[in-house]
């Protein structure tokens, strides 16, 4: 008996818990960890840079134009956008504002799909985002799909801005703070091409009134599951 390299695909809704558990899932298995929101954010800002957005809406095939030659890159859990550290960049709110937006391009998701099946190939990789077990690697040996209450991942949001903005003066308020989340769920699973959805083999974790340490400890346990053979 040994193990193998496997592929995981987490999906779930904004602030279910995602990123933290799929960097902490990775380090503990000796993976490579992919956050795929950051690269929708990553061509997000950069239809942003280029003046391109407000284009886009009337001519979503031009996104072609911005994808040509796109690099975007993962060093040492740092973002690289053609070579550029982007990793404070696409957290931006005016970022957050239009990634759904621009996530719903179909020319966008083709591409960034052959990125994530490229950078999946070697296996040993962790992958979060919205679509990874549906269509990114409908193959992936263990699909989780994480979900919480809308009001915890508020809360979590919350404690979250106040901690980088060390203090919660211009945060928005809880209570706002779940409107969006709530609006950003719905476009997410309302868009034609690739909706937030459950695969029928994706094992449902609700972190809801668990710790972060819990819910990696569940994944974990899962992962070695999938990797003895
Ligand atoms: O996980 P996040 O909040 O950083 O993701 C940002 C946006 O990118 C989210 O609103 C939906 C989109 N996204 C997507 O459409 N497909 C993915 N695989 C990952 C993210």
């Amino acid at each position: 008996s040994g193990t193998r390299k496997i592929i995981i695909a987490i999906d779930g809704p904004a602030a279910s818990g995602k990123s933290t558990t799929a960097r902490l899932l990775a380090r503990k298995l000796g993976y490579t960890y992919i956050d795929t929101g950051a690269m929708y954010r990553s061509v997000t800002l950069k239809a942003f840079e280029a003046g391109l957005l407000g284009h886009l809406q009337d001519h979503p095939d031009d996104a072609t134009s911005l994808l040509e030659g796109i690099d975007i890159a993962f060093e040492a859990e740092r973002v690289l956008l053609d070579g550029k550290d982007v990793t404070e960049a696409i957290r931006d709110n005016r970022v957050s504002r239009h990634v759904s937006f621009v996530s719903s391009l179909k020319p966008v998701r083709d591409t960034l799909k052959q990125m994530q099946r490229a950078m999946g190939e070697k296996r040993g990789v962790v992958m979060d985002g919205r679509d990874i077990g549906t269509v990114v690697f409908p193959d992936a040996e263990l699909k989780i799909f994480l979900v919480a209450d809308a009001s915890e991942r508020a809360k979590r949001r919350y404690t979250e801005l106040v901690r980088k903005s060390g203090g919660s003066n211009n945060v928005p308020s809880i209570k706002e703070l779940e409107q969006e989340i709530l609006q950003r769920d719905r476009s997410d699973a309302e868009r034609t091409h690739a909706p937030l959805k459950k695969h029928q083999d994706a094992v449902e974790v609700d972190t809801s009134g668990l710790t972060i340490d819990e819910q990696v400890a569940l994944v974990y346990n899962l992962a070695l599951e999938k990797t003895a053979v």
